[in-house]
């Protein structure tokens, strides 16, 4: 418990401390959790309210990630009590996570712990105080190519934290159902398309893909041992705004940028001047490199936009079946290339791209079969690749300030969604070449 305490005590002054505690006070941008001391009466009430309303208390870890955060938010405005849980790892940019725990407090959602999964102690307390109903595990170390240079971080995250937090699950409630992620990564090599639930999943192609398969044998022996209700949900390549700079289609936007400052300056998010100005690939015309196949074949991937992501966690966690697997996907495997097109067509640019072979770790094409989410999450995924895109780049350009293409104008839809989620003002009307923001 010290070591967070510490970490948020060395990040903040005596001042804006008191701001922060006040619960009727705005978030300060570059912070919005806390360490459990201080957020446990919250805890406490929050669990007190839940069950006078006979609301659910959710635990969502990994909620300052990019899939965590837009699901506590969905779960948020649903009417659940939302407890959530991350340790804020520099793996990507730091901004964007403080950014997406400052969204949440806007929300009004009051109850995000800074700390790791892998501390038993501190999960042991959450489960109880907070008398968490359901949990929702998507904390974890993300990304393939990463897990070539990193290996054990991913057996550290993936591995020992998803133990640890069923062990949790165990000792304290061993009804409480646990929604988990799993991956596309799992079907690795296999060839047989669509991927089923059905298919022998053996030949993991990275030991990311290999970390999320043991996370189902896991699941399979503490169902089995304990009785434990587990759902893993296998997510097929997630976009969407304040996603992860990570992946492609933010990648092919801007440079790379995997690693962020370790500590990122105070009031960085809303003071322009200080964002980070990444070079933006297209936009500036750097080389892009579109990966293929041996036999100069595109890369294709079953992209799947977060709000359909969403929607699948929060039914899977809804039903809370014994011991179940899910696909949830797109159903729709594009070409690399596509997913450069609707980029250029957003920025009104054109993309330099460059050809290379297939990366270790990674896999030719990824496509789901749902039809199992479908009849039991009633999981129809909506979102088509351009409109997902334009989403994207919607959040995007007001981020990082960047100009969108002339005949880029959001929908009244489009703009309505920008101003609840991100907090983000469109006039829909045009100033030069850009866009206004109010
Ligand atoms: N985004 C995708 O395309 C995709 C695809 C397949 C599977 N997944 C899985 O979905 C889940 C969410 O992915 P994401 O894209 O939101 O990634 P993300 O990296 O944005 O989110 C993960 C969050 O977990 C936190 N975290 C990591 N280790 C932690 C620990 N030990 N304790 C507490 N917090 C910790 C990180 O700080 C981060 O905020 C992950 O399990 C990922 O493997 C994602």
């Amino acid at each position: 418990m010290l070591r967070y305490a510490s970490f948020i005590a060395a990040a903040l002054a005596g001042a804006l401390l008191t701001r922060c505690l006040s619960p009727s006070s705005p978030a300060p941008p570059e912070f919005a959790s806390e360490p459990l001391a201080r957020v446990s009466s919250r805890l406490r009430a929050l669990a007190q309210h839940a069950s006078s309303h006979r609301r659910r208390v959710v635990l969502v870890t990994g909620a300052a990630g990019f899939v965590g955060f837009h699901t506590a938010l969905q779960l948020h405005a649903e009417g659940d009590a939302v407890v959530g849980l991350d340790n804020f790892n520099s793996y990507y940019d730091v901004r964007l996570k403080r950014l997406r725990a400052a969204l949440l407090h806007r929300a009004g959602m009051r109850t995000l712990v800074e700390g790791d999964v892998c501390d038993a102690e501190l999960l042991r307390t959450i489960l109880r105080e907070g008398r968490v109903s359901h949990v929702i595990h998507l904390a974890a170390q993300a990304g393939v190519r990463y897990s070539l240079k990193k290996p054990l971080a991913y057996v550290e995250a993936n591995v020992r934290c998803f133990v640890t937090l069923l062990e949790a699950v165990h000792a304290v409630n061993n009804s409480v159902p646990i929604a988990y992620a799993s991956s596309s990564s799992v079907y690795g090599l296999n060839t047989l398309v669509p991927f089923s639930e059905t298919h022998r999943v053996d030949q993991q192609a990275s030991l990311y893909g290999a970390t999320k398969k043991s996370n189902e044998n896991i699941a399979h022996v503490y169902h089995h041992l304990h009785k434990l209700k587990l759902t893993g949900l296998r997510f097929f390549t997630v976009y969407g705004p304040i996603g992860r700079p990570d992946m492609a289609y933010f990648g092919f936007t801007q440079e790379r940028t995997l690693h962020a400052p370790r500590s990122p300056p105070p009031f960085a998010l809303h003071a322009p001047h200080l964002r980070l100005m990444p070079s933006q690939a297209i936009l500036a015309g750097r080389r892009i490199t579109e990966f293929r196949k041996d036999n100069g074949d595109e890369l294709q991937r079953d992209f799947t936009y977060i709000s359909d992501i969403v929607d699948g966690v929060i039914a899977a966690s809804r039903l809370a079946a014994p011991l179940e697997i899910f696909n949830l996907g797109n159903t729709r495997p594009e070409k690399v290339s596509t997913l450069v097109k609707c980029i250029e067509a957003g920025l009104g640019r054109k993309a330099n791209s460059t050809r290379a072979p297939i990366t270790a770790g990674d896999v030719p094409l990824t496509f789901a079969d749902v039809s199992h989410a479908r009849k039991l999450l009633r999981y129809e995924p909506k979102v088509t690749l351009e409109a997902g895109i334009r989403r994207f780049l919607l959040w995007y350009s007001d981020y990082y300030q960047v100009d969108l293409a002339r005949d880029f104008m959001p929908s009244r839809k489009e703009a309505h969604e920008l101003k609840v989620k991100y907090n983000i003002n469109v006039n829909r009307r045009r100033r030069g070449r850009q866009l206004e923001y109010a």
